[in-house]
């Protein structure tokens, strides 16, 4: 298979035309077979352009389309009659005699089948085949499936497929469920084959078609026993650029991931503030847009803090109640869109680039306490929520948790903990150097008070004694439950290093590595990148 990559869809579409029109000025009475769908359109408005100008004559070339609809009248604004006359052929000089569908209103589907293979074959077979692909590997409408039919028959359609067209619909009840199409070995009895694949949409598939073998699963990949197919596509469906979205609370995070795994774009924008879940989202597709108009993106992922649950995410620090985030986000941004919590997708990051390993515990200390668990390589999720490791009970009937819960981890181990307990004890100690800084600043911060303990406040000693009692005790109940490789800690705190990691080394009791994050604040945007 050749393949030809396009900067943009324009040229893709020129490229086409002009393969099309080559093709009939050297053969004037060429047999084309022609596909509709989006991606065609473009190339349609060249030929006809051409047409105009006297570039190509079409008055002796014969069509045979892919397939169509069934049933569906011609009338019908969604036919591929329809389509074809719209795009093409009331604005060429083709011969209308010359053209040829398959009628969406025949009452003996099996024999219109029969026969349109026939007349391909007194024609004298299609010399140039124009394809578009599904999402899902189709070509014309030969859906995924164990056994694919190799003559022009009547197929029934995936829900990818009614899904992926009912962008053309009113509603996806109305699209219909069933067509007629060329099958495989009609498809592959052509000359040449052209396939046009265009957008981020399309590079899960294209990938799949270039680099897998060939499967009835992905029926395009039929298309490697031909021998004169040539790939049209454009960089966005070709280029596995990945642009990676971690939110948090005060800014939001962008990064682009190149096919190397390298971060080749960076930017950051404050999190909006008082608005809706809608308004929300656009802010992010607006700016994911802008980047993808800079360079061609093929995936979005996106790191989110809450709960997500079927889809919906909750997160009370966001303006995202139940919110279907990354659908909303697919939709407007026409880019292929996975949502993953927050401290899942940091884990994945220092899975896969940071601490490399394929079973790993992440634990993000800051307000409260998030998790990501690694295991084997992938992502655990349970249902959609697990890793929720500040709320399990590390003290029954202890503090209570905003949560509802008692005795939370994150209610001792976590960063306003710690905090909470060193302001208590600065209170308590005025003179102290604890007490000092506190009465300096007004309150007590990470900073402030790893630099009482730096300058060797024995009270600082006492809180940092505490705070890391039970950070051990709950890495030790973590270790016997998930068994890690290793256990990452990330988030502001992380920052201090050895002090931290060396205290919970004593403490803990296995010598299970546990080490600082090594992307610091990279580690989402590259997990949220690599979904
Ligand atoms: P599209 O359809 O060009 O609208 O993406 C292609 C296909 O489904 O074959």
């Amino acid at each position: 298979m050749r393949v030809i990559v396009c900067e943009d869809y324009n040229e893709l579409s020129l490229k086409a035309a002009k393969i099309l029109a080559s093709q009939v000025t050297i053969k004037p009475d060429s047999v084309l077979g022609l596909a509709t769908g989006s991606t065609p359109e473009g190339m349609y408005a060249n030929l006809a352009q051409m047409n105009k100008d006297g570039e190509v004559d079409f008055s002796d070339v014969t069509t045979f389309n892919l397939d169509e609809y069934y049933p569906i009248a011609d009338e019908n604004d969604q036919s591929y009659h329809y389509f074809m006359n719209k795009h093409l052929f009331s604005k060429v000089n083709i011969n209308p005699e010359n053209i040829n569908l398959l009628s969406g209103t025949t009452q003996s589907p099996d024999e219109e089948c029969a026969a349109y293979d026939k007349k391909i074959k007194n024609a004298g077979g299609i010399d140039l085949q124009v394809l578009g692909i599904g999402k899902n590997g189709h070509i014309g409408f030969n859906e995924p499936e164990a056994n694919l039919n190799a003559k022009t028959h009547l197929t029934a359609l995936t829900q990818s497929t009614i899904k992926a067209n009912s962008r053309f619909f009113e509603n996806e009840s109305d699209v219909p469920t069933h067509a007629l199409t060329m099958g495989i070995r009609s498809i592959l009895l052509s000359r040449k084959i052209i396939l046009l694949a265009s957008g981020a949409g399309k590079h899960k598939v294209v990938k799949e078609l270039l680099e897998g073998g060939i499967n009835t699963h992905i029926p395009a990949t039929m298309l490697k026993v031909h021998r004169d197919v040539t790939l049209i596509c454009d960089k966005a469906a070709y280029y596995g650029m990945k642009l990676g979205v971690d939110i948090g609370g005060t800014e939001i995070k962008f990064g682009v991931l190149n096919d190397e795994n390298e971060i080749i774009y960076k930017e950051s924008k404050p999190t909006p503030k008082s608005i809706t879940g809608n308004e929300f989202a656009k802010f992010i597709s607006d700016a994911c847009l802008d980047i993808a108009g800079k360079m061609p993106i093929s995936t979005l992922g996106v790191g989110t803090p809450g709960i997500i649950s079927n889809g919906l995410v909750s997160s009370v620090n966001l303006p995202l109640d139940n919110f279907p985030l990354a659908q909303t986000l697919e939709e407007s941004t026409h880019i292929p869109t996975t949502v993953c919590n927050d401290a899942t997708c940091a884990a994945l990051g220092e899975s896969l680039l940071g601490c490399k390993s394929k079973n790993l515990l992440l634990l993000t200390l800051g307000t409260g306490i998030g998790g990501g668990i690694i295991a084997d390589g992938k992502i655990y999720e349970g249902c959609g929520s697990a890793g929720e490791i500040g709320h399990f009970c590390i003290e029954y009937d202890g503090r209570p948790c905003p949560c509802g819960l008692k005795g939370c981890f994150e209610q001792y181990a976590s960063v306003s903990a710690l905090i909470a307990d060193a302001e208590a004890t600065a209170k308590a100690h005025p003179e102290s150097i604890l007490g000092k800084k506190l009465e300096q600043n007004g309150f007590l911060n990470g900073l402030t008070f790893f630099d009482a303990l730096d300058e060797g406040c024995p009270f600082a000693k006492e809180v940092f004694e505490r705070y890391t009692d039970y950070l051990a005790a709950g890495i030790n109940s973590l270790k016997n439950i998930f068994d890690p490789e290793i256990i990452v800690l990330s988030g502001g705190i992380s920052a201090v290093g050895d002090v931290l990691t060396h205290a919970l080394s004593q403490k803990v009791n296995s010598d299970i590595p546990i080490k600082t994050s090594i992307l610091q604040n990279d580690a989402g945007i590259i997990g949220a990148a690599s979904l």
